[in-house]
């Protein structure tokens, strides 16, 4: 039986590469009816770089606004927060005593977080170990992620592989569940991933005239034409992956569409794919931002079926390393 976990963390507004990478598999999965589906706002991976204390609290409700905009159905998943469930927190340090050090800081994530942020705290060091606490707390074992989360679902088999070995058989392997949008890249640069950084990436609350402006602004490679070509031509096949995704065509529709045309005629063609696309979601979000308190009554009931689900789990794990007896 397929069991499936996510989270995002809420550091700023969610954008396109978080949709097509992650989101819009989720709402796909959750129409496939799995034996249980958990989506949850990484609130406690968020305090591992800079955040602002004041603001925090809201910016976690928004990504719950945002997540129900985007179409998660609170009655066919749970939607959690990570700070509300404790029982995550304690399976992490039931796995920070079997894992190794030197598993964790090779991560390119790490090493990543460490060079923009310059914040050598512990908890950077230690947050995959806490993912895969995230994950298997359910006993999941197919997690839909963008492709820069890999490391960390192999460290989580990791981990897995070395309870089951010293404590005996308690989970089952994890997969990873990729989308055709798992690797969104910059605006600004198609070498790098789209992140929150301004300018580099569409957050899904931006207004239409703050995406024409940023796909005005967004690179292009030499030459003239339209042409999926990721070596030659990445930020165009960058915009291009976005187009396709949007607007459920083919790439190859947009190239014979295009053919002959200029950048200005294709990136104008991309703004009004992705202004009106969003349109419906913005509806939705405002009004989930106008209904904050059914939005917290959606996390509460959750959060409450999920932590019954976790305390099994943790129980199962207290027993097999002998701190609870029976
Ligand atoms: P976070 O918040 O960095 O990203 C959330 C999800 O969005 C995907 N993503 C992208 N996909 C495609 N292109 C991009 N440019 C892009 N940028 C981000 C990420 O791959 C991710 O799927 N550690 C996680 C949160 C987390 C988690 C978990 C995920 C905590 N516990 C357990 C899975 C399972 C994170 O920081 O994601």
């Amino acid at each position: 039986m397929t069991r499936i976990f996510s989270g995002i963390r809420p550091s700023g507004k969610l954008h396109l590469g978080n949709y097509l990478g992650a989101i819009k598999n989720w709402i796909e999965l959750q129409d496939k009816n799995p034996e249980l589906c958990v989506f949850m706002i990484a609130d406690y991976h968020g305090i591992t770089t800079p955040f602002e204390p004041k603001k925090y609290g809201e910016q976690i409700l928004d990504t719950a606004c945002e997540f129900l905009a985007a179409g998660l159905n609170p009655k066919k998943i749970l939607l959690i927060r990570q700070s509300q469930i404790h029982q995550h927190i304690e399976l992490a340090w039931i796995f920070n005593t079997i894992t190794p050090i030197s598993w964790l800081d090779r991560l390119p994530t790490y090493k990543e977080q460490l060079e923009k942020t310059k914040s050598n705290n512990v908890g950077l060091l230690d947050y995959p170990v806490l993912m895969a606490a995230d994950i298997l707390i359910y006993k999941a074992n197919l997690v839909p992620v963008g492709e820069d989360q890999l490391p960390h679902i192999d460290l989580t088999n990791e981990i897995l592989k070395k309870i089951n070995s010293t404590f005996g058989q308690t989970f089952e392997p994890v997969k990873a569940h990729l989308a055709p949008g798992a690797r969104i890249m910059s605006l600004q640069d198609p070498a790098k991933k789209m992140s929150k950084t301004e300018d580099e990436g569409i957050a899904l609350t931006d207004s239409p005239d703050q995406i024409r402006e940023k796909i005005k602004k967004a690179v292009t490679d030499s030459g003239r034409e339209i042409k999926f070509d990721e070596k030659n031509k990445p930020a165009i096949s960058n915009l291009l992956t976005i187009y396709s995704l949007l607007s459920n065509k083919q790439i190859s529709d947009f190239e014979k569409e295009y053919e002959g045309k200029s950048y200005v005629e294709f990136k104008n063609g991309l703004t009004e794919t992705v202004v009106s696309f969003l349109k419906p979601f913005q509806k939705k979000y405002n009004q989930f931002k106008n209904n904050i308190g059914e939005v917290e009554k959606v996390l509460e009931d959750s959060e409450e079926k999920a932590r019954n689900e976790a305390q099994k789990t943790l129980n199962e794990v207290k027993q097999k390393i002998g701190v609870l007896s029976r």
